[in-house]
């Protein structure tokens, strides 16, 4: 890889979320209209580096997509490194990756992605790749930097599901679950329980336990609170053999009804949280985070994560985010407020 950063690839791996779009018009916009940077494209996460498909981007390619849902590269779950093939026939998956971008001339290679993505670009820079990260998933738990694009579209979504939840909840006098997204973090759960005024909030990070909510939610039954929401994060658990092959939104609703006898119903957000237009937010933070991206490579910022700390823009190294994960601290400003509100976390009352 040379000294001026002529050719750049770029890829978005894992789960799709609102403002991919965004962020590769911010990293090709700049690297080809600022740097006079070539810009190519990789189909399909590290597939496309793998089985070498790829398309030169330009302006018009990069036209017209910031408001877009999804990605135009498309992408995919594919980790190079988890089934690596010794094969010594067969050229390994990394190996292959390493081929394409020295055939093309690469100087860098821009991964937008969250923590799985990252680990992958991590170990590619040890095969000595440029390599420069971008945060992305509605999720918010890339280590490393306060926020990533994705969660604010995904926030805004499941919250209007919330704020309709209430209605119905009370037209019924009934308690609704809401399963949220957010894999093993509650992100997702924290601040759209919060914006949609859930009465429980349940995070993976804060143990609860099924005698507090039964407690909270009797206690409110007889305050003469119609209804009560609880918004759920996908990865909490439900304890009880009856429960386990459920999803969690399905058990937690049957468990409160076994243990209430209130009247509970269940609501799984799913994909709705991922697909569509990213919102202004996002955006602005993956326009932010592409832009940046694209200075990085030009200055050969390479081993490194574009992030924010608070409002700025920052470079984390690689070999610090990966394989880590940003949790919900429990004591997080967000959560005491919420508590001071009397929302129940399923801890204590
Ligand atoms: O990481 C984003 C996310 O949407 C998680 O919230 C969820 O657990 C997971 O992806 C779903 O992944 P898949 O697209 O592989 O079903």
């Amino acid at each position: 890889m040379g000294k001026k950063t002529k050719k750049i690839g770029i890829l978005t791996a894992g789960g799709d979320c609102p403002g991919l779009n965004a962020a590769i018009r911010g990293v090709g916009k700049t690297a080809i209209l600022k740097y006079g940077m070539e810009v190519y494209g990789f189909s399909s996460g590290f597939l496309g580096l793998i089985n070498q498909e790829y398309n030169l981007l330009n302006e018009r390619t990069l036209s017209g997509i910031l408001t877009m849902g999804g990605t135009i590269l498309g992408t995919s779950r594919e980790k190079p490194f988890k089934h690596r093939d010794y094969d010594e026939y067969v050229k390994s998956k990394p190996d292959r990756i390493v081929e394409t971008c020295r055939r093309l001339k690469l100087d860098a290679l821009v991964c937008i992605g969250g923590n799985g993505t990252m680990k992958t670009a991590n170990k590619l820079s040890e095969m000595g790749l440029n390599v420069i990260g971008i945060p992305k998933t509605i999720d918010n738990d890339v280590w490393g930097s306060d926020i990533t694009f994705g969660f604010d579209s995904a926030v805004c979504i499941a919250t209007e599901a919330i704020d309709r939840m209430h209605s119905t909840a009370n037209s019924h006098k009934r308690i609704m679950v809401v399963e949220v997204m957010g894999h093993h973090t509650g992100w997702l759960s924290l601040y759209s329980g919060v914006a949609g005024g859930g009465d429980v909030i349940l995070l993976p990070e804060i143990p609860w336990k099924p005698e507090v909510l039964k407690e909270y939610l009797l206690q409110r039954a007889d305050r003469g609170k119609p209804y009560s929401i609880i918004v759920c994060a996908e990865g909490v658990k439900v304890p009880g053999k009856a429960y386990k092959k459920m999803n969690c939104g399905t058990a937690m609703a049957r468990l409160i009804q076994d243990i209430t006898g209130l009247e509970t119903r269940e609501t799984i957000l799913g994909y709705i949280q991922r697909g569509g237009s990213p919102s202004p937010r996002d955006r602005i933070i993956a326009t932010e985070l592409g832009a940046y991206g694209a200075e990085m490579a030009a200055k050969r910022n390479f081993g490194k994560m574009a992030a924010y700390r608070g409002r700025d823009l920052t470079m984390v190294n690689l070999p610090d985010v990966a394989g880590k994960t940003k949790l919900v601290p429990a004591d997080h400003p967000l959560i005491q407020k919420a508590r001071s509100l009397d929302t129940c976390f399923g801890d204590k009352l």
